[in-house]
């Protein structure tokens, strides 16, 4: 595979995962993220997993900043020549009911999900219709329906369900392949944190329903076999068939489930809260 692969979010969870996956199948690398020593660290594995001293390489920023963007390009096309795919997967998540959201997490939640992964798109959107590339985004079961308690992170991977669609539009008929992956719960790096409606930071434990190398190689596969959509895991294909056939149900459901569907143990950097 000697394809050139932008992944954004690099530096932990899924995103260092899929970097790795990447590597070992020879994969050549653009990794970003904006912890520069975590980047470089995820670099390294990925040259020893396989992808050898050349063909990885790593520009930290951050994807919500234009520049930022403009140069993991131009660092492909230096080291590379070319881009055939753009894995769009750094992202953040909230937990808290709406009437107590703040307009900085909302803010926030939609630069870095939304906006970033938008403008990042837009940056390498030319390579990509040069060589009938693909689009890669990492969403949610919550883009699925507005989950209770994810409002703002539900809106903001719902959207991305738009981009993906008007770029299909836009661009399918020369060949850009545009895939969503809604994927469930998955495994967090045990330091992970998540914003509550407040803005505080918070650990975010629960159990996952998928592991980090097998969310990387949904997110692999739905490049290579050009995929629209995948739905990851059974509850996703209940959802999606539920939330069409049975809106009714569905919303009620919902609110049966406020509280549980996202209930997470809540510690803070310092430990429990
Ligand atoms: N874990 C799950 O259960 C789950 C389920 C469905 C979907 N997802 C999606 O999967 C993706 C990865 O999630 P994860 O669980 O691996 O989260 P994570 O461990 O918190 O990793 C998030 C990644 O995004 C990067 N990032 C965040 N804000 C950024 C910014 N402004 N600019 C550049 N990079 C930024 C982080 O790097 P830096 O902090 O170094 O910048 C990090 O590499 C996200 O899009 C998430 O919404 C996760």
């Amino acid at each position: 595979m000697n394809s050139v692969a932008i992944v954004t979010g690099a530096t932990r969870g899924i995103g260092r995962e899929l970097a790795l996956t990447l590597g070992e199948r020879g994969t050549r690398l653009v990794l970003t993220g904006r912890d520069t020593s975590r980047l470089e660290a995820v670099a390294d594995a990925a040259r020893k997993a396989g992808g050898g001293p050349d063909n990885v390489v790593s520009v930290a920023g951050d994807v919500t900043d234009p520049l930022h963007c403009a140069a993991v390009v131009e660092c492909a096309l230096d080291r590379f020549g070319a881009v055939d795919v753009l894995f769009n997967n750094a992202g953040i998540s909230m937990r808290g009911n709406v009437a107590d959201l703040t307009p900085e997490v909302v803010d926030r939640v939609i630069q870095t999900n939304l906006t970033g992964a938008t403008i990042m798109t837009v940056a390498v959107l030319p390579e990509l219709r040069k060589r009938r590339g693909s689009v890669v985004f990492t969403s949610t079961l919550a883009a699925l329906y507005g989950f209770p308690g994810v409002s703002i992170y539900s809106a903001s991977k719902m959207a991305l369900t738009a981009i993906a669609q008007a770029l299909r539009a836009e661009y399918g008929h020369e060949g850009l392949h545009v895939g969503v992956v809604y994927l469930g719960f998955t495994e967090n790096d045990a330091e992970k944190t998540i914003l509550g409606a407040d803005g505080k930071p918070f650990h975010h434990e629960r159990v996952a329903r998928l592991t980090q190398r097998k969310a990387a190689e949904i997110l692999i596969r739905t490049w290579l076999r050009r995929r629209s959509r995948d739905l990851t895991v059974p509850s996703g294909i209940l959802l999606d068939r539920a939330a069409r056939w049975f809106p009714r149900l569905t919303s009620r459901l919902m609110q049966r489930s406020r509280g549980v569907v996202h209930r997470v143990r809540k510690r803070g950097p310092e430990g429990d809260r």
